[in-house]
């Protein structure tokens, strides 16, 4: 995988970005999301081959906590320092164990083949085209044969912002509150490019727009 796929400067102010968002967290939203598919998570890891999920971008740790509290071996990892200080103190709160680490997607250390499973939840939205072709070929890499992965694709960029543009259609944020944030709406059309070489089991869209896809290896 290439150094950045973006030009260093963006990039780095999309990472200050995150960490400032987090910093100004005091403590883990412990609350789980009133997402409707989170029984459809359950149901697809459960059906998986076992070992330990990936839980890519994972913030403060609620989705790692929600397999953890399932039986899951849980790996959650998140370029802010201080959102796995928080995803931490949680899962000790609930004394569950959760391998919890900082990692950017673009430089993700784990060996090949080290999971069973990996779900990134409103986290490819974040990424560049290239990263999340690069990062798509990565975690295939990463899944162990027959691993499956399960995404969640948000509808964004259509909201109020000051932003400007880079050519591949990521939005560059440059308004007080989200500057250097990178956001990208993926296209069903995209998502199918991305994984291309992979067995796409459903993808499908929700009520808000959000596109749910799940692939094996
Ligand atoms: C919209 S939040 C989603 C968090 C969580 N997955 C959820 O479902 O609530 C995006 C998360 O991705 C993290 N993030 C953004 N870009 C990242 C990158 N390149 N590598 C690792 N984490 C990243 C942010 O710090 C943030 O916690």
């Amino acid at each position: 995988m290439s150094e950045t796929v973006v030009n260093p400067h963006v990039y780095q102010e999309n990472i200050d970005f995150w960490d400032r968002a987090w910093n100004g967290v005091r403590a883990p939203y412990t609350q789980l999301p009133d997402l409707e598919y989170l029984p459809k998570i359950l149901e697809i890891f459960q059906n998986a081959k076992p070992g330990p999920i990936l839980d890519l971008g994972c913030g403060s740790g609620w989705l790692s906590v929600f397999l953890a509290r399932n039986g899951f071996d849980a790996v959650g990892v998140d370029l802010a320092a201080h959102a796995i200080e928080l995803g931490k103190m949680w899962a000790e709160q609930e004394s569950l164990k959760i391998d919890f680490q900082v990692q950017d997607i673009s430089h993700l250390t784990f060996a090949d083949k080290s999971f069973a499973g990996i779900i990134a939840n409103s986290i490819f939205e974040h990424l560049t085209y290239e990263l999340a072709e690069q990062t798509a070929t990565k975690l295939k890499a990463l899944l162990k044969d027959g691993g499956v992965f399960f995404g969640c694709f948000d509808m964004v960029g259509t909201g109020p912002g000051e932003y400007y543009k880079l050519e591949d259609g990521t939005h560059v944020y440059t308004d007080k509150g989200r500057k250097g944030m990178l956001l990208r709406c993926f296209s069903d059309e995209e998502l199918k490019r991305l994984f291309a070489d992979w067995q796409i089991k459903e993808l499908s869209t929700l009520e808000s727009g959000a596109r749910i896809l799940i692939a094996t290896k």
